[in-house]
């Protein structure tokens, strides 16, 4: 991934940062994270977290952490967090929440795509929203490669097969809408290059009705609209495509440094990793 591209990720993440940095020096009780408003804001993220299985003691990364409120429900479950983000000031709000949360978390700045840590490093891998924004070859074969043997990793992602859905996207104006120029929803495609990285892949979709309310608002249209999605989608696990969010949970890392089968090859840059860390906050 070239230096402009990343560069615009993190201007346009500071320059949110910044904003919300604004909004939480007047009202600092909005850093707390109550654990069951985090885990339904949106319907992918109670089970997505729930595929991580029981994380106490285990080593954790969260992935393009942003805001950090899923470090710190699942520093609360007694996992040992590692959080990074390419922005700064996401990485200031995320110290901040630790601090007002009163969890421990090791932060660090750094690209997804080129991750400064050993190979194996991690039993879990945590990521919401953070594969569009990256060069999915390159992060699949790093994912494995931190990922320690039999570990798991769960990332809930936009989807891109619905065209209707795609030219909502491009055209509407609804609630956070607002996004980078370089960031692409998922489509099937793009799941190619998983497979020789991991044994085990799996793919669930989220809202397919429910994501009306995106635009409806939430209450409880949405709690109905998504229990019918649930209903659907177990019948139908073709109408996936239609979807929103897909969670992708990655399984089985293949050994670090195998070369796979097929086009691409897994764990291209094994363990000669020199991309400078820079240390944005304190552990
Ligand atoms: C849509 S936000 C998601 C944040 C958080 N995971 C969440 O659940 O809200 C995308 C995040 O990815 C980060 N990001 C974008 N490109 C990145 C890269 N190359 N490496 C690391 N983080 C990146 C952004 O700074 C931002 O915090």
């Amino acid at each position: 991934m070239d230096g402009i591209r990343l560069r615009a990720e993190q201007t346009f993440h500071d320059r949110q940062a910044a904003e919300r940095a604004r909004t939480f020096s007047q009202s600092p009780q909005l850093l707390s994270v109550l654990d069951n408003d985090y885990l339904d804001h949106e319907s992918w993220i109670r089970p997505a977290l729930a595929k991580l299985g029981p994380l106490e003691g285990k080593r954790v990364l969260d992935f393009g952490c942003g805001h950090a409120m899923a470090s710190v429900i699942m520093a609360r479950q007694g996992a040992r967090v590692t959080a990074f983000d390419l922005s700064q000031g996401y990485l200031v709000e995320a110290r901040s929440r630790a601090a007002h949360n009163g969890v421990r978390l090791a932060l660090l700045m750094a690209d997804g795509n080129r991750l400064p840590f050993a190979s194996g490093s991690f039993d879990r891998i945590w990521g919401n929203a953070i594969l569009h924004h990256l060069d999915l070859p390159t992060v699949a074969a790093e994912v494995a490669r931190v990922l320690a043997p039999g570990g798991i990793a769960v990332f809930c992602e936009p989807w891109g097969e619905n065209w209707l859905l795609r030219l909502a996207r491009g055209r509407l104006g609804y609630p956070s809408k607002e996004r980078t120029a370089d960031e692409e929803p998922l489509r099937q495609k793009d799941l190619a290059v998983f497979r020789p990285c991991f044994e085990g892949m799996e793919v669930e979709g989220y809202q397919l009705l429910a994501m009306a309310a995106r635009v409806l608002g939430r209450g409880r249209r949405f709690a109905s609209l998504d229990r019918c999605d649930r209903l659907l989608l177990g019948r139908m696990p073709g109408l996936r495509r239609y979807c929103r969010y897909v969670v992708l949970t990655l399984s089985q890392p293949r050994a670090h440094g195998a070369a796979a089968a097929g086009p691409v090859r897994c764990c291209s840059h094994a363990t000669a990793h020199s991309s400078p860390v820079v240390p944005a906050c304190e552990t």
